[in-house]
């Protein structure tokens, strides 16, 4: 698959794509693989210093859209750990596995699902071990093992995707009183939806909303951040009337594509899945995909939910989950609308959209992150035009420490300033100021646009209004 990174730029292949962001993730501090220095530890990674920004800013833009600019939605922070009984009552300790295989020649440990679809062959996690089995073993001459090549699988099994811990388990087995790391942020959202209801004054229709860390024990974790085991999601619940449900469904799906063109991903690389084959919970389900290095995938899910989870936790702990209806003294339990995206997914997608490698002029050229302002890292970098001048130095410490009360900058006097532009490019930030000889007379600085490179002077005293049209 080919992707073009940008109209008037150079063409960057698929896996070559995919390599070229990986290695500036790392060169750059943006994503490190988990305890490198012991060698690294499978499906695990880390933010570095640029990828913490940029991560907080995705979530901070989530928070406003889904929190902030809402008066019918509020948000939640719920503990990782949670009453086994509650992994119980969602159904995922019987049913949230994925189809397993293994290689007996290399003993690779594979997602059939994903082995059959690489050739074509529909099949997904929701299928029961007999039904993908089946399928299996008529395609068995077409599948190899990716990793030796090999043509002999053990059968597939299911296995289980929950993070078992010994939490409070004193007893030395892990199987006596399982203990889970939550599967999915949303468990927290409906253990809470009573205590919500009771301590605030939302009124359905309303909305719970949380950030949080999830794990999950994929079987194959490949393709960088897309697919981790432990890996932080933003979910939020909608509670409805059974009878609205389509209506804000039908809301939901638009103001959720919309984000993500607010958040400068081009349009031409998003689009809409429908689920054929429904997961156990939901009534509908699409999600939004994304054209990754790899091709189209997913990068949120959106369910109707229907009354499953409340009605589910009701039966299970005892508790009346339904809703009051005050303007009809009905009782009902209401039906939830589920938004649910995974940081990492999104921090891939929004650096897969911003790659871009342009052809300067002469045989120059460089690598630009075009992100939207509000989600690079860094805003504005500070230069003083001369490292050996103390003047300049001087001046520009002080443009900068006005800079910094607004906006993360940086402050930067290494090498030339055609260095220190390419430097602040592969990281996307938007604009860079250059203090130099001028700056002490008129008291003016460069400012220079990442996209265009144009370059234009503004006065120190308008800088920070100026910029602030920028930057949101
Ligand atoms: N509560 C519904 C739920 O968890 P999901 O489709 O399993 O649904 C929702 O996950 C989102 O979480 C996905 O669209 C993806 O962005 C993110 N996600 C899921 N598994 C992930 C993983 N192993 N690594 C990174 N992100 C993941």
């Amino acid at each position: 698959m080919s992707k073009k990174i940008n109209s008037k730029e150079v063409e960057v292949k698929g896996s070559e794509e995919l390599d070229k962001i990986v290695s500036l993730c790392k060169r750059r501090g943006f994503v490190f693989p988990s305890s490198e220095i012991y060698k690294g530890f499978s499906a695990v990674y880390d933010f570095g210093p640029y990828g913490m920004e940029l991560a907080n800013n995705i979530k901070n833009a989530w928070l406003k859209a889904m929190v902030q600019w809402r008066d019918d939605v509020v948000g939640l922070d719920s503990a990782i750990f949670m009453s086994p009984k509650v992994w119980e009552a969602s159904g995922h300790v019987k049913g949230f596995s994925d189809p397993l295989t293994e290689c007996k020649k290399c003993h690779s440990r594979l997602r059939l699902d994903s082995l059959l679809e690489e050739q074509g062959i529909f099949a997904d996690e929701k299928m029961t071990e007999d039904e993908i089995n089946k399928i299996f073993s008529e395609n068995k001459d077409k599948i190899k093992c990716p990793n030796c090549g090999a043509q002999d699988f053990s059968e597939g099994k299911n296995f289980n995707l929950l993070v078992k811990s010994n939490l409070g388990n004193f007893t030395g087995d892990m199987d006596k009183e399982s203990v889970y790391l939550r599967g999915e942020t949303c468990q927290g959202i409906y253990v809470n939806y009573k205590n919500v209801l009771d301590s605030t004054r939302v009124k359905i229709p309303f909305g719970i909303a949380q950030i949080g860390k999830a794990f999950r024990n994929e079987i194959t974790a490949r393709q960088f951040i897309f697919r981790t085991r432990e890996f932080e999601q933003m979910e939020m619940q909608y509670f409805v009337k059974p009878e609205d449900a389509k209506k804000y469904y039908q809301e939901w799906k638009d103001l959720r594509w919309n984000f993500y063109l607010d958040l400068g991903i081009k349009e031409e690389n998003l689009r809409w899945h429908q689920h054929e084959n429904l997961v156990f919970y939901a009534k509908e389900a699409y999600d939004i995909e994304y054209n990754f290095p790899f091709g189209f995938k997913e990068l949120e899910g959106l369910h109707n939910r229907g009354d499953y989870d409340l009605t589910q936790h009701s039966k299970h702990s005892g508790q009346d989950l339904s809703y009051l209806d005050p303007s009809d003294n009905k009782r009902f339990i209401p039906y939830i609308i589920e938004t649910s995206a995974g940081v990492g997914r999104t921090f891939l997608a929004v650096l897969s959209d911003a790659y871009c490698e342009e052809k300067l002029e002469g045989d120059d050229s460089r690598v630009v992150l075009k992100l939207s302002p509000k989600l690079a890292p860094i805003k504005v970098a500070v230069f003083p035009l001369l490292k050996n001048k103390p003047e300049l130095v001087a001046k520009a410490k002080e443009v900068f420490d006005i800079l910094k009360k607004e906006w993360r900058c940086e402050f930067d006097d290494n090498g030339n300033i055609g260095k220190r532009y390419r430097r602040q490019d592969e990281i996307g930030t938007p604009y860079c100021v250059t203090v130099d000889f001028d700056s002490l007379e008129k008291g003016d600085v460069t400012l220079r646009d990442r996209d265009t490179m144009k370059q234009e002077r503004v006065s120190i005293g308008d800088l920070v209004s100026f910029l602030k049209d920028k930057i949101c």
